[in-house]
């Protein structure tokens, strides 16, 4: 038998590990606590945890485990279309998560030698989707204020066939100014080029009804919005997110994803989600309050330099502390919490950390952890 690795496609072959936030269970390895001791912060979810109303429809789905799903997930489309009001359910398709529609964006669209253009950084897992079909990547690094230039995305978004954009951004936790975002649509669509907006944080925002492109679909025809059930829903481990489009696109995607790739419990679990706007208006109200909590206390440590942020995290340059984000995560972690080190993000050096917001008293024993991690002013 020759070796297995003489016989994987060289696209996959050429795959680096996936690298995340969330990573307890390594975590707790390395440390001795038991996974369910470390504070997260790595992951940027909502604090509350899901709605109890979705918790209460996925016990009542207990009974339908025995049978497949639905496959296309019709349902919960529906009632998505019924909750944005001017979109249809064929404009909408569900995934195992919204990473399962980054892979099958890119898988849909990308033809043999053709390239995708994003920021650096941004979120990874675009770039992993791209590498996994066996075409290119071509990065467009962002500004000195973590911005994109639209005069450098729009030139160099010629010759590629798909645009990932990722608005609020992660890691940077800003916003893609309006302006930008249109310059940036219009060039495309004369251009012909498909453009993937991820807005999975976008429900954290206060404005996000005004800034989102959802109702821009019909006005872009290029345009995939990414919208998940993992961030503000809270329901992270049961995988599901959506993507809204022209129905032409939702077509092929739908014709090219796996069949029942969205299981049984989460597709109730997210339609009750969906309703309980309760549990949203709570989660919004706990957000802002400790964002500006945390403005202010992570303010005071000397070589900590950020913004406030758009979405629910903070991005942090630490250079100045004389620590490595490497450092600065390790000595958090013999104290039970996790930050997360972007190192591992295109574009960034050893000196960026980012942190989500949590309940006050987990951002308590955060700020408390960094007291003794490094010397406040
Ligand atoms: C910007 C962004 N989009 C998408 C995802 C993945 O979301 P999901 O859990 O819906 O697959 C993440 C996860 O961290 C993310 O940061």
């Amino acid at each position: 038998m020759k070796p297995i690795e003489s016989l994987v496609k060289d696209n996959v072959k050429n795959l680096k590990p996936c690298v995340h936030g969330a990573e307890v269970y390594g975590a707790a390895e390395e440390t001795g606590f038991k996974a369910e001791e470390i504070l997260d912060f790595s992951s940027s979810v909502n604090p509350l945890g899901p709605s109890q109303k979705a918790l209460d429809a996925i016990i009542n789905a207990f009974d339908r485990i025995e049978a497949y799903p639905d496959s296309n997930s019709n349902t919960l489309r529906q009632t998505l279309a019924d909750h944005f009001g001017n979109i249809n359910k064929e404009n909408i398709i569900v995934g195992n998560g919204s990473t399962e529609l980054m892979y099958l964006f890119a898988e849909t669209f990308l033809k043999k030698g053709e390239k995708a253009l994003m920021a650096a950084p941004t979120f990874s897992e675009y770039e992993r989707a791209v590498r996994k079909t066996g075409e290119s990547v071509k990065f467009v690094r962002l500004n000195n204020d973590f911005q994109i230039e639209a005069e450098t995305f729009r030139r160099d978004m010629t010759g590629c066939k798909l645009l990932f954009l990722c608005n609020p951004n992660n890691p940077t936790s800003k916003l893609i100014p309006e302006e930008v975002l249109t310059e940036i649509l219009d060039a495309a669509l004369s251009q012909d080029i498909l453009v993937f907006l991820d807005e999975d944080f976008l429900e954290f925002v206060e404005q996000e009804r005004n800034i989102t492109m959802i109702s821009k679909i019909y006005e872009y025809p290029n345009l995939f919005v990414l919208r998940s059930f993992t961030k503000i829903f809270g329901l992270t481990g049961l995988r599901c997110g959506y993507g809204i489009a022209n129905k032409e696109i939702v077509d092929l995607m739908l014709c090219a994803k796996i069949p029942w790739n969205v299981n049984c419990l989460a597709q109730p679990a997210a339609i009750a989600a969906l309703k309980d706007e309760q549990h949203l208006k709570l989660t919004h109200e706990l957000i802002n309050q400790e964002k500006a909590w945390l403005n202010k206390e992570l303010g005071q440590f000397r070589g900590f330099n950020f913004s406030a942020p758009d979405a629910n995290f903070f991005f942090i340059d630490i250079r100045d502390t004389n620590f490595t984000a490497n450092a600065i995560k390790h000595r958090m972690l013999k104290q039970g919490i996790l930050i997360r080190d972007c190192s591992s993000f295109v574009g960034l050096n050893e000196f960026y950390i980012r942190v989500a917001i949590k309940t006050h008293e987990e951002n308590l024993r955060l700020i408390n952890a960094f007291k003794k991690t490094l010397n406040p002013v």
